[in-house]
């Protein structure tokens, strides 16, 4: 589709059951995490989102054989005959993911010549702790024209990472599979993406004991076959989900989520007043009244997920008083705040902490997606406010939820895709 806004019409409960769709972030570390295989693999319950499109693009760059039927949400990759190890700018740059091709390729040929990675732009996101876990296998790493370029035949090590990194445990975990001898990650990220993706990797034959715990134990192997796997569901768009049902005072039954993921979502709910309940892989959220405001605090797995500060701040723009919203993981994760000033949400910022003092109503008004769970929230601000809400860049929301809009209309919400008016120099009016 040609460049379009969403446009919601607000003020509709959320109200049925829907599914959740398999894990983004998961599907992004399993997709490279291929490469490491000999055989080839089928990859089950990938979400139809455009980060894994671009890694399709990526792998066919690369020479694999890939075929990507997200009907089915299967994707078959032969990574067996790669025509190249470098994967270039225009491509890495679109998304965050592509890193996980310096530890794929490195730890299955030993080079890897890598563009720096794009994604949402949340302040500084170094990958000094990724570098700095290869150069610990012996990896040497230098820069060529813009591209990192890493070499070496890898030996096990102990690493201990400066902070808790997500990509930067996983990264490390996929160039430590090959490597000969053992490795051991310590102050390791302990998120539901990395476990699911060390069981995929021992699916293929790797040697990972610990992933979910801080440290990380992996006993290198020479060979990976092919196998198929199912990637778990998404935590986020599980919590974006929950939050957009409690936001527009509805009664969504959810299914398919593994609710122990979600727990810390969940007991700042329950805080709120907001009913919560959970069986084997339900969750149901129910709100008929006001909410309360909460202090809330992001934090590595299992405490708050930063990804679903955004999403929450929008649901707490109608609180019944002053919450605070503190951002420990990243530097600029409040543009949505901004934006969500202009539907009438009342909210200060302060450096990584945020006063949302809770108002009666917002107001539907055009807005901007600032990066993917901004574009969410403000999905779930137009769904809360009264009137027409247009959503400008949603393209970031379609990089990370599939389907996001089709699936709260199958709840009773109103949200459609309108081209943009493209003027007589191709610029976009709004
Ligand atoms: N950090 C460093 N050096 C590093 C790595 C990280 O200083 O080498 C810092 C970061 O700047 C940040 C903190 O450590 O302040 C945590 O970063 P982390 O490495 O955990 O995040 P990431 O790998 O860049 C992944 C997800 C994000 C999610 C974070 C935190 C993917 C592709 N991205 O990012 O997902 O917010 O972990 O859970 O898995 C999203 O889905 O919307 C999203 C942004």
């Amino acid at each position: 589709m040609p460049e379009y806004k969403l446009v919601i019409e607000g003020g509709r409960a959320l109200k049925g059951e829907t599914q959740v769709s398999g894990g983004k972030n998961t599907s992004l570390a399993v997709i490279p995490a291929t490469i490491l295989a000999e055989d080839p693999c089928l990859l089950d319950n990938l979400p139809d989102i455009s980060d894994v499109r671009v890694l399709e693009k990526i792998f066919s760059h690369l020479g694999a054989k890939v075929s990507w039927n997200p009907e089915g949400k299967q994707m078959g990759i032969d990574p067996s005959n790669l025509t190249t190890n470098t994967v270039p700018f225009h491509l890495s740059q679109r998304m965050r993911a592509s890193y996980y091709l310096m530890g794929a390729l490195l730890g299955r040929y030993g080079y890897a010549r890598v563009g720096y990675p794009g994604g949402c732009d949340l302040g500084s996101r170094p990958i000094d702790q990724h570098l700095k876990g290869f150069r610990a296998l012996g990896a040497s790493i230098k820069e060529e024209q813009g591209m990192i370029v890493l070499e070496g035949k890898l030996r096990g090590a102990n690493i201990n990472f400066d902070m808790v990194t997500v990509g930067g445990t996983i990264n490390v975990m996929l160039a430590a599979c090959r490597a000969e001898g053992d490795t051991t990650l310590t102050n390791c990220a302990k998120e539901p993406h990395i476990v699911d993706t060390a069981n995929f990797l021992n699916r293929i034959g790797a040697h990972i004991r610990g992933a979910g715990t801080d440290t990380i134990r992996i006993r290198g192997v020479n060979k990976l076959r092919g196998a198929s796997y199912t990637v778990i569901p998404d935590q986020i768009e599980t919590g974006t989900l929950m939050i957009a049902a409690a936001a527009t005072r509805g009664d969504v039954v959810i299914r398919g989520c593994i609710p122990t993921h979600m727990e810390a979502l969940t007991a700042k709910l329950l805080e709120m007043g907001i009913l919560v309940t959970s069986q084997d892989d339900v969750i149901s959220v129910q709100l008929r009244q006001g909410h309360r405001a909460i202090r809330l605090s992001t934090q590595e797995y299992p405490g708050f997920p930063t990804d679903l500060q955004q999403p929450m701040s929008a649901l707490l723009t109608r609180a019944v008083g002053t919450s605070e919203v503190i951002e420990n993981i990243f530097d600029s994760r409040f543009k949505h705040l901004d934006e969500m000033r202009k539907m009438g949400a009342k909210s200060t910022i302060n450096g990584r902490v945020a006063y949302i003092e809770g108002v009666p109503e917002l107001q539907g008004a055009p807005v901007y997606a600032p990066d993917l769970r901004g574009g969410a929230a403000l999905v779930i601000a137009g769904l809360m406010a009264n009137g027409i809400t247009e959503i400008y860049n949603p393209e970031n929301i379609a990089r990370g939820y599939e389907h996001l809009e089709s699936k709260l209309n199958a709840l009773g919400g109103s949200i459609r895709r309108e081209p943009l008016e493209l003027d007589n120099n191709n610029a976009i009016s709004i």
